[in-house]
Parts: structure tokens; sequence; C-alpha cells
């Protein structure tokens, strides 16, 4: 697995200026299309949680793509954490900022299971706004966060400081 996750660390794609002036766009899209590297990454991130989460959530948009395939690994279940006005029938809503604007994410009502233990996956760390508006929304829905992981975390935007917990595979 090492040699993927070298291999992965090496696919990062940084984008300036996207999606607005000023912004260094983290893409994760080429390790998504790696074979060996999106196993290696996905098998890293679910790791120290190993048997203690019973459904993997995944952040709208990329964070449903490592979502899936961790639940396959672990024969658990997929919850899409949406932007809001997405879902047909939701469980609960929670706003919150971005680097660039603001946003809002929804569960579907099968968040809404008291006790859930639930992995929260995303691809990039930046302000932690995203992953702290997840766990707020899980626990609002009453289920519990197991643990959360994501692919790269953005240095120097303190994101950290609002998901300590959070594991992070890469920095850039
Ligand atoms: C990106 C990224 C994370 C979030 C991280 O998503 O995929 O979900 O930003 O930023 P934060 O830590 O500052 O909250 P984005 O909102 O751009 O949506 P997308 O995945 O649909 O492109």
């Amino acid at each position: 697995r090492r040699a993927a996750l070298e291999r992965a660390a090496a696919l990062f794609r940084a984008v300036p200026d996207f999606p607005a002036p000023g912004v260094v766009f983290q893409d994760v899209t080429p390790v998504l299309a790696d074979p060996a590297a999106l196993r290696a990454v996905v098998e890293e991130m679910i790791a120290p949680y190993a048997g203690r989460f019973d459904a993997v959530a995944g952040l709208d948009a990329r964070g449903f793509l490592l979502a899936g395939f961790a639940a396959a690994l672990t024969d658990t279940g997929v919850l899409p954490l949406r932007k809001a006005g997405k879902l047909p029938v939701t469980a609960g809503h929670v706003a919150y900022e971005l680097e660039y604007g603001s946003a809002a994410l929804e569960a579907s009502p099968e968040l809404a299971v008291p006790g859930l233990r639930v992995l929260v996956l995303d691809d990039v760390l930046a302000t932690g706004g995203t992953l702290a508006a997840a766990h707020e929304l899980i626990a609002a829905c009453g289920a519990e966060v197991a643990g959360s992981a994501v692919v790269l975390e953005v240095a120097g935007l303190d994101g950290r400081d609002r998901v300590p917990e959070a594991l992070a595979l890469f920095a850039a």
C-alpha cells in the first residue's frame, strides 16, 4: 500500500484561481482515476476506524466517490451529505461558510437513526467549514460521528482547529 500511496501523492493537482480568483483548488480527481492509488487511499482512510462504523457519509461531491468505495470495502451503506436543494426528502439542514462563499448541507432521513455510527469521508480539508457542518448535521439527526478522514489537508487555513480529530492522509 505504501507504494500506491506515494503514487497518489504525486497525482494531486493544484489549480490556481478556481473556483474564484485567489483560491488554489486542490484537485484529487487524478487519484480517483488511478485504481491502485484509489484503493490505497480509501483503505488508509478507513483503517483507523475498522469495525467501529455502521455507515459511510460522503460529502458533496467528491466525498461521494470515496464513501461509495469505502462502503463496498466494509459491507456498510452510503449516506450522501448533499449541498442544499438536491435531496427530495431531508432530515436536517446546516449552513456553513466556504473559502469562497457560503453553502448548506442536507441529509436524507436514512441518517436519522439514533446511535448510528457514521464515518465521514471527503477529499479536501481547507477551512474545515464543510466537515464541521457535516459533524453538526450528523449530531442534529441523532446519529454519531465515528470518525472523519480526508485525502488532503490544505495547510494555512486553520481547518484543523475546527475538526482536530479528523485524519488527513496528505498535506498541501
Ligand atoms: C470542497 C472540498 C470539500 C470542501 C473543503 O468542496 O471538496 O468538500 O471544499 O473546504 P472547507 O474545508 O473550506 O469547507 P466544494 O464545496 O468546492 O464542492 P465540490 O466538492 O462539489 O466541488
